[in-house]
């Protein structure tokens, strides 16, 4: 039977179904291996489901070399070297379409808590600071009537952008190729230039793949483009946004506040962020609701199945650049 090994702990549905069609090697303990221990494991695997925190790169391929197929427990691919796989026949799966609308709810939940000071209100309250109400306490920023900029425009961009209808709000989009017309028609959208969508928007949302070219693609130029009453949210990918220039942009206030589920380095996080008021951070946790990580985790393992059991195409083939 060909081994399949899964890096990290998954639900107990998709290792009764990767049993029934290999040798499955589990981490159901969810133990963090140290690199050699890890190598170790993977010495005769033929299939790996990895987790997006996991990193594929040569060395990782050297370590495996009966590989013949990653399927990443993840849409986003940036701890694959794809191109790499590619060279050694590698095949690459990702998880599409099963998360978008979950991500999408919580890049709304993460705007409206940057937007109207929740994590700092709560903050605030748990301290028992709290000693009466007041007119001007804990002013925030209107959702409703604003114009959101998101930077990216796929399944999950537009999933938001549906959403920010019902809030009123006017959306503007920034990408590469432009969407259809009936889906800006549909949705309310317009395409603008980065520039424009900075200078324009009350909230920026970044949802997009981080890339060679999108590292730092919002730094201190175009933290400056920004209103002084806008907020900026993360949802994408550390390192899509230059995290210095973020932290000097909240501590002099140019913007208002940021939402931020992703970091440069994660799950290190600049230590600066952590003494700022305004800026609500979460653990990389967009996908993170039950039904989602199931569907995630079937989804990695279905790619394996298709193709190293069956014979079949990748349901979700990733293509190298
Ligand atoms: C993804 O699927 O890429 C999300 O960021 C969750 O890891």
């Amino acid at each position: 039977m060909k081994k399949v090994v899964v890096t990290r702990e998954v639900f107990k549905e998709t290792i009764d179904f990767l049993v029934d069609h290999f040798e499955v090697v589990p981490n159901q303990e969810d133990r963090l291996f140290d690199q050699q221990e890890l190598f170790d494991r993977i010495s005769d695997a033929e299939g790996i489901q990895t987790a997006g925190s996991d990193l594929v790169n040569d060395k990782f391929l050297d370590a495996a070399p009966q590989l013949k197929i990653i399927a990443n427990t993840a849409v986003g691919y940036n701890n694959i070297d794809v191109q790499a796989c590619s060279r050694r026949g590698v095949v690459v799966t990702n998880t599409p379409g099963v998360l978008d609308e979950c991500v999408a709810d919580y890049a709304i939940g993460l705007m409206i808590s940057a937007s109207r000071r929740i994590g700092e209100g709560e903050r605030y309250l748990r301290a028992g600071q709290w000693k009466a109400m007041y007119l001007k306490q804990m002013l925030g920023l209107d959702i409703n009537g604003a114009t959101l900029g998101l930077i990216g425009f796929g399944r999950i961009g537009q999933a938001i952008a549906r959403r920010a209808k019902g809030f009123g709000m006017r959306v503007l989009y920034h990408t590469r190729s432009r969407v259809s017309e009936s889906v800006e028609r549909q949705l309310k959208a317009t395409q603008v230039d980065k520039r424009h969508l900075l200078q324009q928007s009350d909230v920026v949302m970044l949802i997009l793949p981080y890339a060679k070219d999108t590292h730092h693609l919002i730094g201190e130029q175009e933290l400056q483009l920004m209103k002084s009453k806008s907020v900026l949210v993360n949802i994408a990918r550390g390192g899509i946004v230059d995290d210095k220039a973020l932290i000097k942009a909240l501590k002099q206030k140019t913007i208002f506040a940021a939402g931020l589920d992703v970091y440069e380095g994660e799950p290190q996080l600049d230590p600066e962020f952590l003494e700022l008021e305004n800026v609500v951070l979460s653990p990389h946790i967009g996908s993170a609701s039950e039904p989602t990580r199931r569907a995630m985790a079937m989804t990695a393992a279905k790619n394996l199945v298709a193709f190293l059991a069956n014979g079949d195409k990748p349901i979700n083939l990733v293509r190298p650049n």
